[in-house]
């Protein structure tokens, strides 16, 4: 197994679902909210490596469309995590990292529209890291807002029809301006993409591992990053 400082060639974009917040809590004894805390806290050395090892964008599966149906006091804690994270935005600028949304944030409680709008803000002009929090995130929502502000251009004739290609799709999608993920990774033995990222993953690698995400640590990432290296990528060539 490689060593943390002789990762080359990092991934430019890692993308992550971080699953398995209720298992961990659960053969633990404890409440879910306890495996959600746990899960922000397995980030910090995470975003830290990625920080070392020169990844330029990290994705985060934090909080899908589908999950609004799981019980009220769940997503409100999910919720008080999100308030923590995003109160605490000089824990990311002082790392010169920049923050990005990925999803329709229109949905969640105003104090916290506001607390993500200044974090998005005050990390803009960073040229580090980006982290991409994908929040009320959904692919099939993102492509469905894509399809109606494209045929919006069309109605307002910015634009035809016939001019519709793979790349003005990309340019209507939460990703614009970010490169479509080298690798996904989900953790918690789950073999399944939920919904994410379904435009952008055309030809990412995929990484599924039997460990929980609170006990995800950055060798986890490096063991992923290992198996992504080895892979021979040809994007549909030879
Ligand atoms: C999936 O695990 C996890 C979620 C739906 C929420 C992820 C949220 C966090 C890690 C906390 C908020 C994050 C930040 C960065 C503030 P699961 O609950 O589906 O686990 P299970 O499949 O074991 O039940």
């Amino acid at each position: 197994m490689q060593k943390n400082a002789e990762i080359k060639n990092a991934p430019a974009h890692i993308a992550l679902i971080l699953d398995g917040n209720g298992r961990w809590a659960k053969k633990r004894g404890l409440p879910r909210s306890m495996g959600h805390k746990q899960g922000v806290k397995t980030l910090e050395p995470i975003v830290e490596h990625c920080i070392k090892i020169g990844v330029k964008y990290l994705t985060l599966y934090v909080f899908s469309t589908e999950n609004w149906s799981r019980p009220d006091d769940e997503v409100k804690g999910i919720m008080d995590l999100l308030r923590e994270q995003f109160k605490n935005i000089e824990q990311y600028v002082s790392k010169n990292v920049r923050i990005k949304i990925l999803g329709d944030i229109s949905r969640l409680d105003s104090d916290l529209i506001i607390q993500i709008n200044d974090a998005v803000e005050k990390s803009s002009k960073n040229t580090g890291l980006t982290i991409c929090f994908a929040l009320n995130y959904g692919g099939r929502d993102e492509i469905v807002n894509a399809a109606k502000k494209i045929a919006e251009k069309i109605e307002a004739e910015e634009l035809s029809s016939s001019e519709i290609t793979a790349e003005i799709i990309s340019d209507n999608i939460y990703t614009a301006g970010i490169p479509d993920p080298d690798i996904i990774i989900r953790p918690s033995g789950e073999k399944r993409l939920s919904n994410f990222l379904l435009w952008q993953c055309a030809y990412s690698e995929f990484v599924f591992m039997d460990i929980l995400w609170p006990d995800f640590t950055p060798d986890d990432l490096d063991r992923a990053i290992e198996e992504f290296s080895a892979r021979s990528r040809r994007f549909g060539g030879i």
